[in-house]
C-alpha cells in the first residue's frame, strides 16, 4: 500500500513532526553481561549485529510507564500538550486485555480522545505514523500522538542466544500536526505492506486464541518470542530496500537527495545492506542499535529522538522497517525545526511509574 501525502487534490495540507522523544530504562546492559549463562561472547554480538548495550525493565515496569515517559518528552518538545488523538504500537501491551494506548493517554492526561493499539511488531511505528498521517492530512484530527513501545524483555527466552542478546526495552514518541506540505517535518509519502505466508519466522506461539490460555498455562516456553534469524535477516533486508525505494520514487528523491536513512535497527549488517541497495554511502544511515539494541516498535523514533539535536532542520530522511507478520514500511520525511530539545532519550530525570 503506497500514499503519498497532497500529491493528489486534497490541496497540501499534510502532517507535520511538531515533536520527538525517547525513553529508556535503567542501566546499560553490556554484551558481557551475557557471557556467563549463554554460549556467546561480546565479539560475537558485536561482529554479527553491531549491538554493544541494551536497557531492560525491572520488574513492575510495563510497556506503558515507557510509553508514558517518552511521551512526555515528545509533547514537550512540542511545546503543546493536546492531541487528538493517541496511537500505540507494541508487541508487548501491558495486558492482552484491554489496549495500552487508553492507559497512556489517560495517565498524560489528554481527556477522552480515541486511543487505540497497534500490533506490527518492529513495523508497527511506520503503520502507526502512516494512520497519523492520513488521519490528520484528511481532516480527522489537528495532532496526533504516535508511540513505539515494547518491552521485548517480558517475551525472551532467557536461555535462547539467538533471540537474548539482540533485543532491549525502550519507547520512542512522536507529535505530528496539521500543517503544509511544503514545511521542514512534512511526512510526504508512505508505504506498507505484508506477507501472512511468513507468519512463522517472528512469532509468540502462545497466548493467543490459536492456543488457548487453558492449554498453555502448563507450558511457560511457548509464550517466548521465537524468530528465525538468518531468513529474517534476508527478507528485512529485501523488504526495506523495495518500500523504502518506492517512497523515494514517490517523492522523486535520488539517492544524492536523501540525507538520512533511519531503518529499523535491528543488525548494523542489515542497516549497510539496505544502504548499498538504494547507492546511499553508509554513512547516511543512523546507527543507534549499538546502545540500545533492538527495541522494536521503539526502534525508529528513539533513533530520531536520540539523534534530534544532531538532524538539521529540512534534511531529507527515509524512514523503513521490517518486522513481524511479516511486515514492513517506508515514509519520506523532512526535519522539523523543533521548538524545544526535550527529546533526549536517558533514564535518569523520570519517575517511570505515575
Ligand atoms: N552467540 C554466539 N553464537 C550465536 C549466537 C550468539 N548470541 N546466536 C546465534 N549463534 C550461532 C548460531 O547458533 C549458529 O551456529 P551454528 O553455525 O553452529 O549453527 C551461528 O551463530 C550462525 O547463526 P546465524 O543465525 O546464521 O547467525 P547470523 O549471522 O545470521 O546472526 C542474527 C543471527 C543476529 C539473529 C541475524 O540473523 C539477524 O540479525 N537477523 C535479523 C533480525 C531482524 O532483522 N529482526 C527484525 C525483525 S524482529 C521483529 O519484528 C520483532
Amino acid at each position: 500500500m503506497t500514499t503519498a501525502a497532497g500529491d493528489r487534490d486534497r490541496g497540501t495540507r499534510a502532517a507535520v513532526i511538531a515533536g520527538i522523544g525517547g525513553y529508556v530504562p535503567g542501566e546499560a546492559i553490556p554484551n558481557t553481561a551475557f557471557e556467563h549463562r549463554l554460549d556467546t561472547s561480546d565479539e560475537w554480538i558485536r561482529q554479527r549485529t553491531g549491538i554493544g548495550f541494551r536497557h531492560f525493565v525491572s520488574a513492575g515496569t510495563a510497556t506503558s510507564d515507557l510509553a508514558v515517559a517518552a511521551s512526555r518528552r515528545a509533547l514537550a518538545s512540542a511545546g503543546e500538550h493536546a492531541v487528538d488523538m493517541v496511537i500505540l504500537a507494541t508487541t508487548t501491551p501491558d495486558h492482552p486485555c484491554p489496549a495500552t494506548a487508553p492507559s497512556v493517554a489517560s495517565r498524560l492526561g489528554l481527556g477522552p480522545v480515541p486511543a487505540f493499539d497497534v500490533a506490527a511488531v518492529c513495523s508497527g511505528f511506520l503503520y502507526a505514523l502512516m494512520l497519523a498521517e492520513s488521519t490528520i492530512r484528511s481532516g480527522g484530527a489537528e495532532r496526533v500522538l504516535v508511540v513505539g513501545a515494547d518491552s521485548f524483555s517480558t517475551i525472551l527466552d532467557p536461555g535462547d542466544r539467538n533471540t537474548a542478546v539482540i533485543f532491549g526495552d525502550g519507547a520512542g514518541a512522536m507529535v505530528l500536526r496539521a500543517g503544509n506540505r511544503d514545511e521542514d517535518g512534512a511526512v510526504l509519502a508512505t508505504h506498507l505492506g505484508s506477507d501472512g505466508g511468513q507468519a512463522d519466522l517472528i512469532m509468540v506461539p502462545g497466548g493467543g486464541s490459536r492456543e488457548r490460555t487453558s492449554e498453555s498455562a502448563s507450558t511457560g516456553w511457548n509464550r517466548y518470542f521465537t524468530m528465525q534469524g538468518k531468513r529474517v535477516f534476508e527478507a528485512a533486508v529485501a523488504a526495506m530496500s523495495e518500500s523504502a525505494a518506492s517512497v523515494m520514487g514517490r517523492v522523486g528523491w535520488t539517492p544524492a537527495a536523501v540525507d538520512r536513512l533511519v531503518a529499523h535497527q535491528a543488525n548494523l549488517r542489515i542497516l549497510r545492506s539496505v544502504s548499498y541497495r538504494l547507492g546511499l554511502p553508509a554513512e547516511r544511515a543512523l546507527v543507534h542499535l549499538d546502545r540500545v539494541g533492538n527495541t522494536s516498535a521503539a526502534s525508529i523514533p528513539l533513533a530520531l529522538a536520540d539523534a534530534a539535536q544532531r538532524i538539521g532542520a529540512g534534511e531529507r530522511m527515509i524512514l523503513t522497517a521490517f518486522g513481524g507478520g511479516t511486515t514492513w514500511g517506508a515514509a519520506a520525511v523532512t526535519w522539523p525545526h523543533l521548538v524545544s530539545s526535550h527529546s533526549h532519550t536517558g533514564a535518569q530525570d523520570d519517575s517511570l511509574v505515575s
